[in-house]
């Protein structure tokens, strides 16, 4: 079973970081191999909207984008982790996102499955916000949604945390690195 996290906080060892960690914590102590991608860390450039990704379903931009298809057709499980930036996934994780157009072109252009194999594969949405406000998440779940939906990921639940704003406040929070843990032990049964 392999777990793939993928953050879009540009804060290293933030509060997108911690929690992440605990899933990944978690999933790992039932057995599975884990792995985190940190897209702050990465190159990788917005679609271009080129639609060359139509024809084979592969994006023609070369940059580290490629090891992400990789690891996304690798993975049985993935944990979607971003703080809210304006109401939103972080641009890192957006760009990502929008990268997967050419998965998408996989699947309803080219009819092939859009992670080359049909295994079944879930994924989590993690995210912190610094407002108090209840329905904050929304427009970022219905981005990751959507992008799960593509991907034939199924959406298994989110792990949100609002009024969380200072780097590490959510070691404070009461229960939450707990929950994470239990999440991605969960994630993996
Ligand atoms: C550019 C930017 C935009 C933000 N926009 C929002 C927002 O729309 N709503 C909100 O609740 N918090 C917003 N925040 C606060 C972060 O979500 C919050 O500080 C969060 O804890 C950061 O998580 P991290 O430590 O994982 O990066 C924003 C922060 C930044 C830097």
């Amino acid at each position: 079973m392999r777990v793939l996290g993928i953050t879009g906080s540009p804060r290293r060892g933030g509060n997108t970081d911690l929690l992440l960690a605990e899933v990944l914590k978690g999933a790992a102590s039932r057995g599975a191999e884990v792995k985190t991608i940190v897209l702050n860390d990465l190159d990788i450039t917005p679609c271009q909207h080129c639609d060359a990704c139509q024809k084979k379903g592969v994006c023609r931009i070369k940059d580290d984008m490629r090891m992400g298809y990789r690891q996304l057709e690798q993975a049985d499980r993935l944990v979607l982790a971003s703080p809210i930036h304006f109401m939103a996934v972080t641009a890192q994780m957006k760009a990502m996102i929008d990268r997967c157009q050419a998965l998408w072109a996989r699947k309803y252009v080219l009819k092939m499955p859009p992670l080359g194999d049909r295994r079944e594969r879930k994924g989590l949405f993690v995210s912190v916000g610094g407002r108090k406000v209840a329905d904050m998440f929304e427009p970022a779940l219905a981005v990751v949604k959507a992008l799960f939906r593509v991907l034939d990921i199924t959406y298994v639940g989110a792990l949100t945390y609002p009024g969380i704003d200072e780097k590490g406040a959510i070691a404070k929070h009461p229960d939450a690195l707990k929950q994470a843990f239990l999440v991605g032990q969960k994630l993996v049964e």
